[in-house]
């Protein structure tokens, strides 16, 4: 199945729309996904409601978004998309998942501290001035799981 970049390129503005990146195009996300690498989780719900991208390059994964339509937060999907990206890093050979995430964006923090990653590090001021603009690094260490 081809993944709907549009639609993706939809939850990405939507979800971001407060603050955070520029929104992502269409074309951005496909090329993303399709490079070396590339992990791209889509939620199964039409339409769809949320999507997640890594990137594994040999035993190190990033997570380079995770986005969750507003009208459909709170309903575990960013979360499973969370496991499905921990899942398939480790299933292709990652041993460690990082991402970046503003010290200010509480709903991301309490999902990523649930899921069991760690604050490892702090770049101040690397998003916006203020505390809340420092962005943390967070490190989540993968079980080797070869059978997804
Ligand atoms: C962060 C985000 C992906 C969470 O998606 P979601 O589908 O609402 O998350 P879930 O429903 O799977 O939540 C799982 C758990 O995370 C925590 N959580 C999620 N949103 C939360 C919030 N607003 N406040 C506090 N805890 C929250 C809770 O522990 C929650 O479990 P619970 O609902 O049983 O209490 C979503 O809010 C989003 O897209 N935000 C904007 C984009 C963004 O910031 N992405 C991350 C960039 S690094």
């Amino acid at each position: 199945m081809t993944a709907p970049y549009d639609a993706l390129a939809a939850v990405h503005a939507a979800a971001f729309a407060s603050a955070g990146p520029r929104p992502w195009s269409a074309a951005e996300i496909a090329n993303l996904a399709a490079a070396r690498g590339g992990v791209l989780a889509v939620d199964a719900a039409s339409p769809v409601r949320g999507f997640a991208l890594a990137r594994v390059a040999a035993d190190e994964a990033e997570l380079l978004t995770l986005a969750v339509s507003p009208t459909a937060r709170r309903r575990g999907v960013g979360a499973a998309l969370l496991d499905a990206v921990i899942g398939r890093s480790a299933a292709a050979g990652a041993t460690r998942l990082t991402l970046e995430v503003g010290a200010g964006n509480e709903a991301a923090l309490a999902l990523y501290r649930r899921a069991g990653f760690a604050e490892v590090g702090r770049r101040s001021g690397y998003l916006a001035a203020g505390p809340d603009g420092d962005a943390l690094i967070m490190l989540l260490v993968l079980e080797p799981n070869p059978s997804i």
